[in-house]
């Protein structure tokens, strides 16, 4: 070979070499997510890559000092029925960069909810299920988390009604036989009793909160995964403390159909959360010790909470907030709301296949868009982006359009770091629906508003 050719190559390999570097340094490309969850002080390398919850909980420990200076960030993204189809599935969770073209988590800290109605109708039952059993612990180690939901088509399959099922789909598990056995005592079924539930309840803060308030204690991750923590409800250290937290509904609740304010009423219970996961985990146990098999339908011993559960007012069937007319819902939407203490409702079930729907100011956000082959409809996943900015790391603009400080004060960067406004934060909620084949974003609601905290 001759020697210029030698060099040409040793050029090229130290460009090439010289551009990876530059690409490595660079804080924040563009292909990469943003880490989500961003501190006010320069990052370090270790907190730039994908930092699990032990180093986390350090650099919280390190900077309780100045508390009042980070900034806290959090995404969630939902996706809705996927009804068999894991091309249209995983094109849209790499649109939402949670996934990478390998299907490999890179979503960080990102909280994933998937909201029921993985299977039937097409054929890609065990794909799917393979699919999101791989993304769950990937994502625990890099801080975020799966949290799936189960479908009435997931609880049909369970309860052997095998009407949607394609022929393809009984043929991938060599017969119907296998297929009931898996959802029954097979690893799927094992899977849904371990990890999956029926309702959620995410909130935007999760360990980091404002130091004045006390907490909403969430309940502990035992040995299973890390979503067990959204299943159930919080309990706030006092009724008091509850009730003047301004934060206290920083929380979106996610299930398949819907939780109607009727339905909370007839639970009786304070734990509502707790209680309809408790029912539908109810019904899944039971159907291992029915006599002659899995039943066409609830077992015949059903308890009345059971049929309640499983009836088309109960929180798998439900489609009020997406059938009726927005006059008459939305103040029962703000009653369940409240019970459930979140601001927002997101669920599947009922398609909308032009795109996202948003209901009632963004309180209903339905996300079941038909993207399996099945329907066509379109690709989309929903984005909610939440940011709690304490009022000293505001620029002082920002701090005169929000009414924070006027231009009569004499010092309003002085201002900005008084008393009082080190227990004002401004919380931001951006809330917007992502769509594969090159159609643009859209911003579905976006709020800001000044939090006192008392
Ligand atoms: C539930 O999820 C955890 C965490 O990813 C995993 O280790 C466990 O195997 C899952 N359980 C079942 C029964 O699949």
């Amino acid at each position: 070979m001759p020697l210029s050719s030698n060099r040409s190559l040793l050029l090229l390999t130290l460009a090439l070499f010289g551009a990876l570097l530059y690409l490595a340094r660079s804080p924040s490309s563009d292909i990469r997510p943003k880490a989500h969850r961003v501190l006010a002080k320069p990052r370090t390398a270790q907190q730039n890559g994908l930092v699990n919850q032990a180093d986390r909980t350090e650099t919280l420990a390190d900077e309780e000092g100045d508390q009042e200076k980070r900034i806290l960030r959090q995404r969630i993204v939902a996706m809705g029925d996927i009804h068999g189809d894991l091309p249209a599935a995983t094109k849209i969770l790499r649109r939402a960069e949670v996934v990478d073209l390998k299907g490999q988590w890179i979503g960080g800290d990102t909280i994933l909810v998937q909201t029921g109605d993985i299977v039937d109708r097409g054929p890609d039952t065990i794909a799917l299920y393979r699919f999101f059993q791989s993304l769950r612990p990937q994502a625990e180690r890099a801080g975020g988390a799966v949290v799936s939901l189960l479908g009435n088509h997931e609880m049909m399959n369970c309860l052997g009604d095998y009407r949607y099922v394609t022929k393809e789909d009984i043929a991938s598990f060599g017969g119907e036989r296998n297929r009931r056995e898996a959802f029954l005592h097979g690893w799927i079924g094992q899977e849904f009793r371990a990890n999956y539930s029926v309702t959620a309840r995410v909130p935007y803060l999760i360990e980091d909160y404002p130091a004045s308030l006390a907490a909403p204690i969430l309940p502990a991750t035992p040995s299973g995964s890390s979503d067990r923590r959204f299943v159930e409800d919080p309990t706030f250290a006092t009724a008091s403390s509850a009730a003047s937290d301004p934060l206290r509904r920083s929380a979106i609740s996610f299930v398949h159909g819907g939780i109607t304010p009727e339905y909370l009423a007839s639970r009786s219970s304070d734990s509502p959360i707790t209680d309809i996961n408790r029912i539908g985990h109810s019904i899944l146990e039971s159907l291992l010790s029915v006599p002659g098999g899995v039943p066409l339908g609830l077992p015949r011993s059903a308890n009345p909470e059971q049929k309640e559960f499983w009836s088309e007012r109960g929180p798998m069937w439900n489609r009020d907030w997406a059938l009726e007319e927005e006059e008459e819902i939305c103040e029962r939407v703000e009653k369940a709301l409240e019970v459930l203490n979140v601001r927002r409702m997101v669920m599947g079930h009922t398609p909308q296949f032009e795109g996202i729907l948003s209901r009632c100011d963004g309180k209903i956000l339905l996300i079941d868009t038909g993207i399996s082959r099945a329907y066509g409809g379109a690709h989309s996943s929903l984005s909610l982006t939440y940011t709690l900015t304490p009022a000293s790391a505001l620029t002082v603009s920002d701090a005169l359009s929000l009414g924070l400080v006027d231009l009569q004060d004499a010092d309003p960067e002085a201002t900005l770091k008084g008393d009082e406004m080190s227990r004002t934060w401004v919380e931001k909620e951006v809330v917007e629906a992502l769509y594969t084949a090159g159609r643009a974003t859209e911003v579905l609601d976006e709020r800001e508003q000044v939090v006192k905290i008392p």
